[in-house]
C-alpha cells in the first residue's frame, strides 16, 4: 500500500467497533470499546480509587498518562506529574503535560459528584513551581467528603463516550446556536477566552497554518522519534503499553485497520524512517483540517502553572459538553509548541488573528461531526499509584 492509499483509507475510516459492555450505568453508556478500563470495580472500597478509576480516562498530550497519585491520609490524594512521563522534544516547559493534570481533577470532581462526594481540590499545597521548571511537589490535594445532598454533575453521564475524534469530520460547522450553547456553558465555570472560527476563510486560513505547523514539527528526527514512540503499530502493542494512540483513533476499523497494521506498518520500518512517518502525519493533519469547519481555541491572560491546570478543568468540560451534544472534538497543538522552531510560525498565527502577544492560547481544537473512534488505551489504575 503506498502512502496515498493509506492517507485515504485513513480518511474513508469504516465506523467504530460496536461492543455491548457491563459497564452500562457508570459514566454513560460507551459506544465503543474502553480498552484497558475496568472501571469503578464493585470490589474496590475506598472512594478514592473509585473516583480514580474514572479519572484515568482523562485527555491527555499523546496519551502518555502523566500522573502519579499518593493516597494521603484516609480520604484525600496528592496527584503528581510524572517526570518519566514528559514529552521533552514536544512540549519541552510540560505545559501540555500540566493541562493534562488539570483535565484528570476535572474528572476526579465530576466523578465524586455523582459518587456522592464533594471533591475540595487545593492546588500546589507544596507552593506552585516556574512554568518552565518541574518540581517534585503536588499540583494538587483533592479531599473527599461525603455530600450526600450533592447535586451530580450531568457531565458524568459522557465520561465514557468523550474522547479525542482524529477522523475526518464531514465538513459542517457548528450552527450559532450550538457555538452560542458551548460559549455559556463555558463561562459559567471560567474567565479564559473561548474563540470559535468558522467561516470559510479561517478554514482555508487554518488549515494551512495547522499543516505547516505539522511539517515544521516533524521537520526534527527527535520529535519525531517522540510521536513513533507512542505510536501504537498494532493490537499488539497496545495491549502491551497501553498508552499511546494508532490508527484506530483516526477511525480506522475492521478489515481496513488490520490490512494496514499488517501490510503498511511496523515498528521496524517506521524507526527506520522517521521522516516517512513525519510526511504522512502531514498528509492526516492537511486532510483532518480541510474536512472541520468549525475551529476554536482557548486563551490565557498569564500562563502560570495553576492558569495550566485550570484550563484542562475546563478544556475537559468542554470536551464533555460536546460529546453531550454529538459533537466530535480534535486538539492540533502543534502550532501552539514551544520549541524555537515553531515560534516565528505560532507568532504569525497570532498576529492574523489579533491575538494578543503575551497571551497564551493554551489548547487549539477542532470541532464538528464525525462517527465516534475506538478508545485510546490506559494503563491499570495501579500503575499511577504510588506507595
Ligand atoms: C494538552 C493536550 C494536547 C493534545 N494535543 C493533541 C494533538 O496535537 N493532536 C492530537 O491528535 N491529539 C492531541 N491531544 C489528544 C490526545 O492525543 C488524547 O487526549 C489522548 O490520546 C487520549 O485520548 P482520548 O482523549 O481519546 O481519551 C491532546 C490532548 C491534550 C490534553
Amino acid at each position: 500500500m503506498n502512502r496515498r492509499n493509506f492517507i485515504q483509507l485513513l480518511g474513508v475510516g469504516a465506523g467504530a467497533t460496536i461492543l455491548s459492555s457491563t459497564l452500562i450505568g457508570c459514566g454513560g453508556e460507551p459506544h465503543v470499546e474502553l480498552f484497558g478500563w475496568s472501571g469503578p470495580a464493585a470490589t474496590l472500597k475506598d472512594i478514592r480509587l473509585k473516583v480514580l478509576s474514572y479519572a484515568i480516562l482523562a485527555p491527555n498530550p499523546h496519551n502518555k498518562q502523566p500522573w502519579i497519585v499518593k493516597l494521603v491520609g484516609p480520604s484525600s490524594f496528592a496527584l503528581y506529574v510524572d517526570p518519566n512521563r514528559l514529552l521533552p522534544a514536544t512540549d519541552p516547559y510540560y505545559r501540555q503535560v500540566h493541562i493534562g493534570q488539570g483535565t484528570f481533577l476535572e474528572i476526579a470532581s465530576i466523578a465524586a459528584s455523582a459518587l456522592g462526594y464533594k471533591a475540595n481540590i487545593h492546588y500546589f499545597p507544596e507552593g506552585q513551581y516556574g512554568n518552565k521548571a518541574l518540581a517534585n511537589k503536588p499540583v494538587a490535594l483533592l479531599e473527599l467528603t461525603e455530600a450526600p445532598n450533592v447535586k451530580p454533575d450531568p457531565l458524568f453521564d459522557h465520561l465514557l463516550n468523550r474522547h479525542s475524534n482524529k477522523r475526518s469530520y464531514d465538513r459542517t460547522s457548528l450552527s450559532p446556536n450550538e457555538e452560542q450553547l458551548l460559549q455559556t456553558f463555558h463561562q459559567k465555570t471560567s474567565d479564559a477566552e473561548l474563540v470559535f472560527k468558522s467561516s470559510a476563510q479561517d478554514q482555508t486560513q487554518l488549515t494551512g497554518f495547522l499543516t505547516e505547523a505539522m511539517a515544521i514539527e516533524t521537520g526534527n528526527k527527535a520529535r519525531d522519534e517522540e510521536t513513533i514512540a507512542m505510536f501504537r503499530v498494532n493490537q499488539a502493542e497496545v495491549e502491551k503499553y497501553r498508552d499511546g494512540f494508532g490508527v484506530a483513533q483516526a477511525g480506522m476499523s475492521g478489515v481496513k485497520k488490520i490490512v494496514a497494521e499488517t501490510f503498511f506498518l511496523s515498528r521496524e520500518k517506521l524507526e527506520k524512517n522517521p521522516a516517512g512517518f513525519g510526511e504522512q502525519a502531514v498528509d492526516i493533519t492537511h486532510a483532518a483540517a480541510e474536512s472541520t469547519a468549525t475551529f476554536a481555541w482557548l486563551t490565557t491572560k498569564s500562563n502560570q502553572r495553576i492558569d495550566q491546570i485550570k484550563i484542562g478543568r475546563d478544556y475537559c468540560r468542554i470536551n464533555l459538553q460536546t460529546t453531550a451534544m454529538g459533537l466530535a472534538q480534535h486538539p492540533m497543538s502543534q502550532i501552539l509548541q514551544e520549541y524555537d522552531d515553531m515560534l516565528p510560525l505560532q507568532k504569525s498565527f497570532k498576529e492574523g488573528y489579533g491575538i494578543v502577544p503575551n497571551d497564551t492560547v493554551q489548547m487549539l481544537f477542532r470541532l464538528g461531526r464525525a462517527k465516534p473512534t475506538t478508545h485510546s488505551p490506559r494503563r491499570t489504575l495501579d500503575s499511577i499509584i504510588s506507595v
